[in-house]
């Protein structure tokens, strides 16, 4: 097969875009850097992108749900209340959610049995942007959200720096996008929490420059592997 169709294939990109990471000397068959129109045998052949193998048959399930608030982001709950398993369609293995979204945060979730991409996507020190739509009562100043942008105390230690902006407001509401990079039980709350603001309504909208497209509130996709692959490289 054409190196470029494996590599659409393998989810890397598009295949005109392929044949650019191809030409831009990225990518690697068997640790030889590849030119446009080599041939991959697929089941033979070590191929490289960035000095990261892919291949087109993944061992592993990654699914994106749109997770509603009143469920647990466990396998099994102790106090028997929703879990987000029970959303996912029957004949679905064994994955597990990444990361932890509260029992009334709603949105993007990831749900897998890749180890190596659930640590990817969580551990503090690789610093993913993950992106709130958050919905607190009355309005808010510049001075306070200030203090949220540059850090904030929580359990004795200070937040990372995020990125919050104002994206509607009125007199009785005010909605907001932010991004954090670290994951703290109840981040998001507690630093609004921090500022004496209420939040009444949180979604996670993105991971990385990942959304959720039209998936609906409680629906279940499989992921493709493009976005499998953006996920692995974030
Ligand atoms: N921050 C929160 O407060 N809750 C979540 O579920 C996620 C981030």
């Amino acid at each position: 097969m054409r190196i470029n169709k494996y590599l659409a294939g393998c989810g890397v990109a598009g295949r005109r875009a392929c044949d650019k990471i191809i030409e831009e000397g990225r990518v690697k068959i068997n640790g030889k850097v590849c030119k446009l129109g080599d041939e991959v045998k697929e089941n033979s052949d070590a191929v490289f992108v960035d000095g990261q193998r892919v291949s087109m048959k993944s061992k592993h399930q990654y699914y994106l749900m749109n997770k509603p608030k009143g469920c647990v982001c466990t396998v099994k709950d102790d106090k028997g209340r929703k879990t987000v398993m029970d959303f996912l369609p029957a004949g679905v293995g064994r994955v597990y959610p990444v990361g932890r979204l509260d029992y009334d945060t709603e949105g993007m979730l990831i749900l897998t049995d890749d180890g190596d991409l659930a640590f990817r996507l969580t551990h503090p020190k690789n610093e993913i942007p993950k992106t709130y739509l958050v919905r607190i009562e009355g309005t808010v100043g510049e001075t306070e959200l200030n203090k949220l942008r540059g850090g904030v105390e929580l359990d004795g230690k200070t937040t990372g720096k995020s990125n919050v902006r104002i994206v509607e407001t009125d007199k009785k509401f005010t909605k907001l996008h932010v991004t954090i990079t670290e994951g703290k039980n109840r981040q998001v709350r507690r630093m609004f929490e921090s500022i004496g603001k209420n939040v009444d309504f949180l979604k996670r909208i993105k991971i990385g420059d990942m959304g959720l497209g039209s998936l609906e509130r409680g629906k279940v996709r499989k992921l493709t592997a493009e976005e499998v692959f953006y996920l692995t490289n974030i």
